[in-house]
């Protein structure tokens, strides 16, 4: 899934370029590129099909030349994941009703690649029945960002079942989740046999599934981006996670240990990178004085002055200038949609 538009890294990640297509970590390679190479391990280049909205599908073909035009599918509009995985999966299941199917998002950092590919395989096993299996995360504070499973524990198993599953809980919910040490996070990432994701489509999202299934006969011809763009005026705007994560019966969750970060904030990526002696994160040619816990992120080779800050963001790009507390995750939609009227 590589359609997001990852607000809370505005203004690094733009409406025109989002982060998946950034090089986040300076490594040469884009998240998405980065994801692509992660899943080389599990799966050959031809099985990879990458989903994304329409004005990014240039960017797709160009950090991944080794897919062919059928695995990279085009949407029209942005209806969230609930609605790229179902055209995904229907069109899958058309082509090869026996597919197992991994999802993965595009943006999502792995420091524990061996650990990874072990988890996916174990996941890929237990995806037998109607299982829908997600990959669970210890947390380590009540982010109310994430999808919080709670499971009921049996020795034997590697796969628990899912007793109850809250996607983006407010946050006293999320403390109390936490505090509890019964839950996990939701990584997002989920494996299951097509076919038994079409039946939690029937069964949680009946409306969703009925526009779907009605493409069989377009897949894979010339009829399908037609179909596709009148299929996606008819359908809701909502996540997998509540449309069918919190409803089915069939969800089992699998544990992870592999130094996932879902790099969903500044925050969160600044966490991961090293620091220098005052804890600063400095990507410019900068001084600093009495600065601490703070992220410069500057484009170009100007010198950057800098004296005062603690917990702060500064990060410049071609035409944007952003200085705000380094925690300040809540205030970006707002910051976006604002910067969008002085345009
Ligand atoms: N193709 C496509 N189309 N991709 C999309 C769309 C869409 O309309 N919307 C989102 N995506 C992609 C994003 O680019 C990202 O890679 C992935 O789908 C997940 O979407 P997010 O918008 O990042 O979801 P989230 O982070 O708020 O929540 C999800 O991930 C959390 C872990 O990172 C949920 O699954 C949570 O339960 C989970 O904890
Ligand atoms: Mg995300």
């Amino acid at each position: 899934m590589a359609g997001g538009i990852g607000t809370r890294f505005w203004p690094y990640s733009r409406r025109k370029r989002p982060k998946q297509f950034l090089d986040v970590l300076g490594t040469g390679r884009s998240l998405l590129q980065m994801t692509y190479d992660r899943f080389l391990e599990i799966a050959e280049p031809e099985q990879f099909v990458v989903i994304t909205y329409r004005k990014y599908l240039a960017l797709v073909k160009e950090q991944l030349p080794e897919l062919k035009d059928h695995q990279i599918l085009s949407e029209p509009l942005r209806k969230n994941t609930a609605t790229c995985i179902a055209y995904a999966t229907y069109r899958i299941h058309s082509l090869d009703p026996e597919a197992k199917i991994i999802v993965t998002p595009a943006d999502h950092l792995i420091l524990q690649e061996k650990k990874f590919t072990r988890t996916i395989n174990q996941a890929l096993e237990a995806a037998d029945s109607d299982r829908l299996i997600t990959l669970g995360i210890k947390p380590n504070r009540p982010d109310t960002g994430y999808g919080y499973i709670q499971y009921i524990e049996s020795p034997d198993n590697i796969a628990y079942r899912v007793k109850t599953f809250t996607e983006k809980p407010n946050s006293k919910l999320a403390k109390t989740f936490v505090e509890s040490g019964d839950f996990v996070w939701n990584s997002g990432m989920f494996v299951w046999k097509a076919q038994s994701l079409i039946k939690a489509y029937e069964e949680c999202m009946p409306d969703l599934a009925e526009v779907f299934e009605e493409g069989r006969a377009a897949y894979g011809t010339a009829k399908e981006a037609e179909f596709v763009s009148t299929a996606y005026t008819q359908v809701k705007n909502i996540s997998i996670d509540f449309g069918i994560m919190e409803k089915s019966s069939q969800v089992y969750v699998i544990l992870g240990d592999f130094g996932w970060s879902d790099l969903g904030s500044w925050n969160s990526l600044f966490e991961l990178r090293d620091k220098d002696e005052n804890n600063n994160v400095v990507d410019a040619n900068a001084v600093l004085y009495e600065t601490e816990n703070s992220y410069i992120k500057v484009k170009g080779d100007k010198l950057v002055v800098v004296q005062g800050l603690e917990n702060y963001l500064v990060n410049e790009t071609d035409n944007v200038l952003l200085i705000c507390k380094l925690d300040a995750e809540k205030k970006f939609r707002e910051f976006v949609s604002n910067a969008k009227k002085k345009g």
